[in-house]
């Protein structure tokens, strides 16, 4: 590896390397990589107050003096790029010269081995206009979001009838599942078990041993081609069905998946989180509630000018990334600023630590809603990634979370009961969305605010 590395990059002593793998990769892969184990959570949760290693980084930083530092992750040699140029020309070049790491695809085996997210060269490229196409990639408003706005109202109607609320994670859980089968197959088509499905195969997947070609496997894609094919199907599934042939080249049914979990868990839980950041921060939650007081659930249209709101969700991505690290594994000999990378090495860009950096956000680890702009990316931030292989449900993601908080905030007026979060105070690293309880009680909507005009941001 020296001989190809050729870079000036310092390299971490073997006992900072091990207190990375330790502290960083053990804990991620305990928590569980795909889907979350409810006791080594909370176990972990009491011992570790910074599991985004935010001040790991930081010393790191300081003491080898370098945005550009070699570690070893996994057993391999990894450049963990520190600096914007950097992140740029990783992301920017992916898939092409950097592809998915060994253990990514390695668990994605027990449940989408097809995935776009795994994919590289040209099955990438198919699979990814495919996806880009049924999920309108870069588009605001999908062309089915009024369709999307009744499946959210079905599952929300029953709750924000009453005056008062308790909600807990799991309730918001249950709510993102439930949307999750009406916008991927339609309301018409039963979908929860093959929901129930998936969790079985990501558990699984959280062992990352044995083989992921299993019969659950097979049959978990015999019901998702199904539902696709099922004359009642709505949703994205109408829309993907057009592209299933016998010999299924792209293949439509292993990109369904990652959907499905993204909106199901994902998405869910960074909605829960920016829900108890503005139950926390009661000038916030005002200026969003004014927000969501225009929300129709008849008119997409309303949805699209809540930058508030998507910024709430924007930023509670940034506070507590459900993606705390993007890894990426040289396909070939390549160069990042200069850095030679041999092939097979791996690249880390460090959300956990990037989203604090205070030379990127002042006051880092405030909620700042209002330092979002629509439409707008900036590599610094990859809570959904950048560039080509950024997150394909980007829009989607943000249209369907704004739109819940909305629905949620138009006529009630949230408090966080657990955790304690002090807006005086600042957000801490670590927040366990499986602890979240809030209450809610009516309240009228609140007047419609006249836009205000924000400090101009980059972002
Ligand atoms: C708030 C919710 C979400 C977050 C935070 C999120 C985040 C991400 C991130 C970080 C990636 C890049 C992973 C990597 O390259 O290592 C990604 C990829 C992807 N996401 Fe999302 N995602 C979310 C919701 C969704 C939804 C709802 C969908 C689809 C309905 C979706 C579809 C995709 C697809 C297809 C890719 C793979 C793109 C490619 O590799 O070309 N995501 N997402």
């Amino acid at each position: 590896v020296n001989a190809v590395r050729g870079s000036s990059a310092p390299r971490l002593s073997r006992g900072d390397s091990l207190r990375f793998t330790a502290s960083q990769m053990l804990p991620l892969f305990l928590r569980g990589l795909f889907t979350r184990r409810p006791r080594w959570s909370a176990l972990l949760d009491r011992v570790q107050s910074d599991p985004q290693g935010v001040a790991l980084v930081r010393g790191f930083r300081q003491r080898y003096g370098g945005d550009y530092l070699w570690l070893t992750m996994s057993g391999k040699p990894t450049l963990l790029v520190l600096h914007a140029d950097g992140i740029r020309q990783v992301l920017d070049a992916s898939p092409v010269k950097f592809g998915p790491p060994d253990l990514k695809v390695k668990g994605l085996s027990h449940f989408q081995p097809d995935a776009v997210t795994v994919s590289v060269g040209d099955a990438w490229r198919r699979r990814r206009s495919f996806s880009d196409a049924v999920l309108a990639s870069g588009t605001a408003v999908h062309p089915h979001a009024t369709e999307f706005l009744q499946v959210i109202e079905s599952v929300t109607a029953p709750m924000t009838a009453r005056d008062t609320l308790e909600v807990r994670w799991g309730d918001m859980h249950g709510a993102f599942r439930a949307i999750t089968a009406g916008v991927v197959f339609g309301r018409a088509v039963e979908s929860e078990s093959v929901i129930a499905q998936l969790d079985a195969l990501m558990s699984r997947a959280n062992l990352l041993v044995g083989s992921g070609d299993t019969p659950q496997r097979q049959r978990f894609h015999d019901s998702i081609r199904a539902r696709i094919t099922d004359p009642a199907a709505g949703g994205l599934a109408a829309l993907a069905c057009p592209h299933l042939t016998p010999d299924d080249p792209i293949p439509v049914v292993g990109q369904v998946p990652q959907w499905l979990f993204a909106m199901k868990d994902t998405l869910a839980a960074n909605c829960t989180n920016a829900l108890a950041l503005l139950a926390s921060h009661p000038e916030a939650q005002a200026r969003a509630r004014a927000e969501a007081a225009a929300y129709r659930p008849d008119d997409a249209g309303s949805v699209g000018g809540m930058a508030f709101i998507e910024g709430s969700l924007r930023d509670a991505m940034r506070l507590w990334p459900t993606t705390p690290l993007v890894v990426r594994r040289a396909l070939a000999d390549t160069k990042v600023a200069g850095h030679a990378v041999p092939a097979g090495a791996q690249v880390l860009i460090h959300n956990g630590y990037n989203h604090r950096n205070p030379d990127w956000t002042p006051e880092p680890d405030r909620f700042h809603p209002e330092m979002w702009r629509q439409g707008r990316w900036d590599y610094r931030f990859n809570y959904m990634s950048n560039g080509p292989q950024a997150c394909g449900g980007r829009e989607l993601a943000l249209f369907i979370g704004t739109a819940m908080l909305a629905r949620l905030l138009q006529h009630h007026e949230w408090a966080l009961v657990r955790p304690s979060l002090d807006p005086a105070r600042p957000m801490p690293y670590a927040l366990n969305t499986a602890t979240v309880a809030l209450t809610a009680r009516r309240s009228p909507p609140a007047a419609p605010s006249s836009p205000r005009r924000t400090a101009a941001s980059p972002h």
